[in-house]
């Protein structure tokens, strides 16, 4: 399939359908190391990659319960359930972080532009490499404990949970926007 066919089908897998086998180590490698091949205004490298394999994504999620109780004491078994399985329901699942230099000469907004054509490139070269992936945020990724959590420093932010491994089956395609509904031609 020619690169501009494999974007005409680019689509995304929900993470809860997504089965083992994930990427083996080389195919990991492969895929973090082509998808840090992105613009960079001022070759800052704004971003960086964290991977949470479903083991250790148990402890995350277990971690991310406990921060739910403390800030909501009377959080249903629901809630808590959701956020225990939150990092361990596909193979793996890599964490996309902004670092973003306030005040820099390269404006914020295109250094975070950087890390999220960095989780772009993820998602492509996931479907690419045979694999299904899926974008996923949610509270975590806005909270500073769940940062804390990570290990990120104060001017780092999780602006992607990238949910990756064999899709366990078709999902149905959603209706996309057009060429037609979306472009058009400035007019002076
Ligand atoms: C920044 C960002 C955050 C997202 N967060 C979520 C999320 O938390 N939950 C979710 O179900 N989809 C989320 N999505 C949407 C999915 O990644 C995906 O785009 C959607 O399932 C539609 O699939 P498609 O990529 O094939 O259009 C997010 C997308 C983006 C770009």
């Amino acid at each position: 399939m020619n690169s501009i066919d494999l974007l005409k089908q680019r689509r995304s897998h929900p993470s809860r359908q997504l089965i083992d086998p994930g990427p083996d180590a080389a195919q990991l490698r492969e895929l973090v190391e082509t998808s840090l091949r992105v613009p960079d205004h001022g070759k800052l490298t704004p971003f960086r990659i964290i991977g949470v394999d479903r083991q250790t994504g148990r402890v995350l999620g277990e971690r991310l319960a406990t921060i739910t109780a403390t800030h909501s004491p009377n959080a249903d078994a629901a809630t808590l359930d959701k956020d225990r399985s939150r990092f361990d329901r596909a193979p793996i699942c890599l964490i996309v972080v902004a670092r973003l230099i306030d005040g820099h000469k390269i404006p914020a907004q295109e250094q975070l532009l950087s890390a999220g054509c960095v989780a772009y490139n993820l998602l492509l070269g996931a479907q690419m490499l045979g694999f299904g992936a899926q974008w996923i945020t949610g509270w975590p990724a806005y909270d500073r404990d769940a940062a804390a959590l990570l290990g990120l420093a104060d001017d780092e932010h999780a602006i992607a949970f990238i949910h990756l491994g064999t899709p366990a089956g078709e999902v149905p395609e959603r209706p996309r926007p057009t060429f037609d509904s979306t472009y058009r031609e400035w007019q002076p």
